[in-house]
């Protein structure tokens, strides 16, 4: 399974990177704005460091909603690195320029994904990855791990390349699920990732191993 960390905050994209299993970046304009990037050249720099950092796939999401906008500012944001991989919209000019993208060898990742029947569009339409949001799904009473359960089934009958980039994970229980399931990468926050590392058991043996070992050696 492939690990992506949620943010465009450059410190922990850094830290994520250093414990050595990250796989990519995924970033959206909130959080961008959170970052306080705001303006076309500001925005294209951020990306520009966050590759500099990483060596891994960077999603970089398009503003523009209609298929000649989102194209030009897909190629534009291609164009900052061979890492990126252009986010765009579940929506019909969205799904026209994956398509288009895919012909021209662009990288995509396609966000806001909360239905089988949108993961099968985005599917045909060549993405590289489709972004299922879970967390919003539970947030409104809908099972969002169920969702990406329906996706690797629609996938696998018909062997879609596609790759199921779980999204809005809230915890360590979507993450571990979510590879229960299958899904190919789980995007989350920092907190979610270094929170695999805790048992408290672990603490309490490593404490205790410690202090025999210190006794034994007194
Ligand atoms: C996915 O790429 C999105 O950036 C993200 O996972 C959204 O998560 P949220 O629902 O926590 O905002």
């Amino acid at each position: 399974m492939k690990f992506f960390i949620d943010t465009a905050n450059l410190s922990e994209i850094r830290e994520a990177y250093d414990l050595g299993v990250l796989d990519g970046v995924t970033t959206n304009p909130s959080l961008m704005a959170k970052e306080g990037i705001a303006g076309a050249e500001k925005v294209l720099a951020h990306y520009k460091a966050i590759c500099n950092i990483v060596d891994a796939n960077v999603s970089a999401e398009v503003i523009a909603t209609d298929f000649e906008g989102i194209i030009k500012e897909g190629r534009e944001l291609a164009k900052i690195d061979d890492k990126i991989v252009v986010k765009v919209p579940m929506i019909k000019d969205g799904i026209k320029a994956i398509k288009k993208f895919s012909s021209e060898g662009i990288r995509t990742n396609c966000t806001l994904v909360f239905s089988p029947g949108q993961a099968l569009l985005t599917a045909k339409a060549g993405a590289s990855f489709v972004s299922p949001f879970i967390g919003r799904l539970d947030d409104i009473s809908q099972d969002g791990l169920e969702l990406i359960a329906q996706i690797r089934l629609i996938y696998d009958n018909y062997g879609y390349q596609t790759e199921i980039l779980a999204a809005s994970i809230r915890h360590t229980i979507h993450l571990i699920k979510c590879a229960e399931i299958g899904a190919d990468v789980a995007t989350c926050p920092l907190k979610v990732i270094t929170d695999l590392l805790k048992h408290p058991l672990t603490d309490s043996g490593l404490e205790k191993f410690l202090a025999d070992h210190k006794k034994a050696n007194s």
